[in-house]
């Protein structure tokens, strides 16, 4: 049965102890010298300090007890575990009663000329709508359901109103493969998979749907399905699929099913630590892991950060560039925003369709005031030419943004001299899909260090150290110190696998190197672990050569990251062909380049191929990814001690091999 207590309507009065932003008057970057003072008495005090912070929310019952975690004793991420909440009611239902004719979405399609403004009013009408189609099929409280949806407004509807009704969302990119899609559906167990027939990007059409049905088939599966619905939103095609009917699944679509269903005004009274959503990520291991975010500590840490580091203003227009199935997408395109009552650009498009200057445009337009996007989409901008921004005004713009990589001097330079026309702070925001919201970020801080993460955010202690049994040849690692509000709780069906980033002195390990400069300020240089970051998307080495592998031709694979000018890295793929297959290296290259795409989707194309006799082992046989990252950045000098390799001999043959392969 459903478990839903509250009931919300924006005709009756405010039921939730109410604390809107407003009366949250922690506010301490309005003057930079007070950011030390308020820092230190964050780390000092707490728990006393985060408790204080819970009053961005509106709470059914307000918490007593802050952080119950404790590293050293034990994994559990456990925040405001007394503290019941509803994460809808206080992105939707607060501000349709406050602020209705506010604008909440700013729908930019991928077409141009296609804005759509959704006000918040609107937005509450919608979700109660797609909450009534939930549960008529079924929906209930910790139930996962699985979302297969581009960068659209029903994507959000469909995430607030499984938040509304206390189900967990497992967004999955729809850039993904079928392949991709399937090992989360694995991983997931959803009974309900939301998707669309017509997704438009970079000018093309192409479905969804026929990748979910491709994702059912038991051989992806493995005869691991638990989903027994599929629901459609947005238009569908006339030429109807009959997959469902073969795989014994049921279809439904959703406009005709809202005109025969109730919306639900009531929501769900949720624990602060009742998972919110599930979202996946890649780590050292070959398998993406589902990262699991908690409704209240989530919520209150992405509501403050999303305040404080872009500095939030009542009449702000704020367009954040990512796309929804990513953790920026989460935190920084729906649940800060929304839990803020911002008005947000949602951009279902590329940043070069129909042209360069779409972002401008869009920015133009709308009176953008603060703009987040990442490394690579500026690069790839500023690659194709000023032309583009030369014709924009850009004069609305107050606030910079970038996450996903460090942005470089000189890219950061074009980003604030050319967009920001020298007077747009940049905030470079340092964070992680375990984080739940930026940790690093320069906060307003003056003047600013070009590439420089610079300073934690309130509450959030780092420490740069080395890795515990690391190697000594690695540079040292960033961890942070104790939990805070935002750290996910674990992953989904395997706690223990989340286990490992934690030390036992109550650390926890974000896997990136770093350094600290005299002004105590913090430089993030990238992953120390064997996780690639290609155009800002994380990939693990791993996950890569399983798919490099599963070619018949292909014996052994080893893939490393390079540096790449627009991606920040690219991808790297050494293979051993295998003795007895007679195959053309062209065939065999353009194969695994197949397999790749087919397994994780073409995000994760490889750049360069090689194909190779050997790769450097040590002698119990473990190939030595340390010596291939040196030779593709062509450090040849400092390939460290190959003496105790079992074959050192081939490293000569792979040098020969990677510079012929670039001239
Ligand atoms: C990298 C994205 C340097 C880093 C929010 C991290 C960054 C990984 C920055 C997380 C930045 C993200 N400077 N590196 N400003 N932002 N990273 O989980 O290596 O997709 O560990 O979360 O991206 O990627 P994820």
């Amino acid at each position: 049965m459903l478990n839903i207590i509250r009931k919300s309507s924006i005709l009756l009065p405010i039921t939730l102890i109410s604390c809107v932003m407003t009366k949250n008057n922690f506010n301490p970057l309005k003057n930079p010298a007070s950011y030390q003072k308020e820092y230190n008495e964050s780390l000092e005090n707490n728990n006393a300090f985060w408790l204080k912070q819970t009053s961005i929310l509106d709470w059914i019952q307000p918490p007593t007890i802050a952080n119950g975690s404790d590293f050293s004793k034990s994994t559990d991420v456990k925040w405001f575990e007394d503290g019941k909440l509803n994460a809808c009611y206080n992105c939707v239902d607060r501000h349709a009663q406050k602020t209705p004719h506010k604008t909440a979405i700013i729908f930019e399609a991928d077409q141009p000329g296609k804005t759509i403004h959704i006000t918040y009013r609107e937005l509450y009408e919608k979700v109660c709508q797609f909450s009534g189609v939930l549960k008529a099929l079924g929906v209930k409280k910790g139930d996962v359901v699985t979302l297969y949806l581009p960068t659209i407004p029903e994507t959000i509807y469909a995430m607030l109103a499984c938040t509304r009704l206390g189900a967990i969302h497992s967004v999955v990119f729809a850039g993904f493969s079928a392949t991709a899609l399937a090992s989360r559906i694995v991983q997931a167990k959803p009974r309900l998979i939301i998707t669309t027939e017509t997704n438009s990007r970079g000018g093309k059409t192409f479905s969804l749907k026929k990748n979910v049905y491709e994702a059912l088939k038991e051989n992806l599966l493995n005869k691991n399905n638990t989903v027994e619905k599929v629901l459609l939103v947005g238009q569908s095609l006339e030429n109807k699929n009959t997959d469902s009917v073969s795989i014994n699944i049921k279809e439904f679509n959703f406009e005709s099913l809202s005109k025969l269903t109730q919306p639900v005004y009531d929501y769900a009274e949720m624990c602060a630590t009742d998972p919110l959503f599930i979202l996946h990520t890649s780590g050292s291991a070959g398998i993406p892991r589902g990262i699991v975010h908690s409704t209240g500590g989530y919520l209150v840490y992405v509501a403050l950060t999303h305040k404080f580091v872009f500095d939030l203003q009542e009449n702000d227009v704020y367009f954040c560039t990512a796309d929804i199935g990513w953790i920026t997408g989460h935190s920084y395109g729906v649940y800060g925003p929304f839990a803020n009552g911002a008005t947000t650009v949602l951009f279902q498009g590329t940043p070069t369709y129909p042209d360069a200057s779409r972002f401008w445009k869009i920015i133009d337009e709308n009176k953008v005031t603060i703009f987040y996007t990442a490394p690579t989409a500026l690069r790839s901008l500023r690659s194709l030419g000023d032309d583009f921004v030369n014709h924009a005004s850009l004069e609305s713009l107050r606030i910079l943004a970038s996450v996903g990589e460090a942005i470089d001097p000189s890219t950061w330079q074009w980003f604030f001299e050319k967009i920001g026309k020298s007077h747009c702070p940049i905030m470079d925001t340092w964070w992680q899909t375990e984080s739940g919201g930026v940790l690093i970020c320069p906060l307003l801080k003056q003047p600013q260090k070009p590439g420089c993460a610079a300073k934690p955010f309130f509450g959030i202690e780092p420490r740069i150290l080395h890795e515990v049994g690391g190697n000594p040849e690695e540079k040292e690692a960033l961890w942070i110190k104790q939990s805070w509000p935002g750290l996910a709780m674990g992953v989904w069906g395997d706690q223990q696998c989340f286990k490992q980033s934690y030390s036992s002195e109550n650390f926890y390990n974000s896997g990136d190197g770093a350094k600290i400069d005299e002004d105590g300020d913090i430089w993030v240089l990238g992953r120390i672990d064997d996780v690639l970051n290609v155009s800002g998307h994380r990939m693990s080495s791993a996950e890569l050569e399983r798919a490099v592998i599963s070619h018949p031709a292909v014996s052994e694979a080893c893939v490393v990251g390079y540096p790449h000018d627009i991606k920040g890295q690219g991808i790297f793929v050494f293979a051993i062909p295998r003795n007895n297959v007679s195959i053309q290296s062209e065939h065999l290259c353009e194969g695994i380049k197949q397999n790749i795409r087919k397994e994780i989707g073409p995000i994760a194309t490889p750049d360069v191929i090689l194909l190779v006799s050997d790769l450097p082992k040590t002698r119990s046989g473990k190939i030595v990814r340390r010596i291939l990252r040196k030779i593709v950045s062509k450090d040849f000098e400092n390939l460290g001690d190959t003496t105790t390799l079992g074959n050192p001999s081939c490293i000569e043959t792979i040098i020969m091999q990677v510079l012929n392969k670039n001239k």
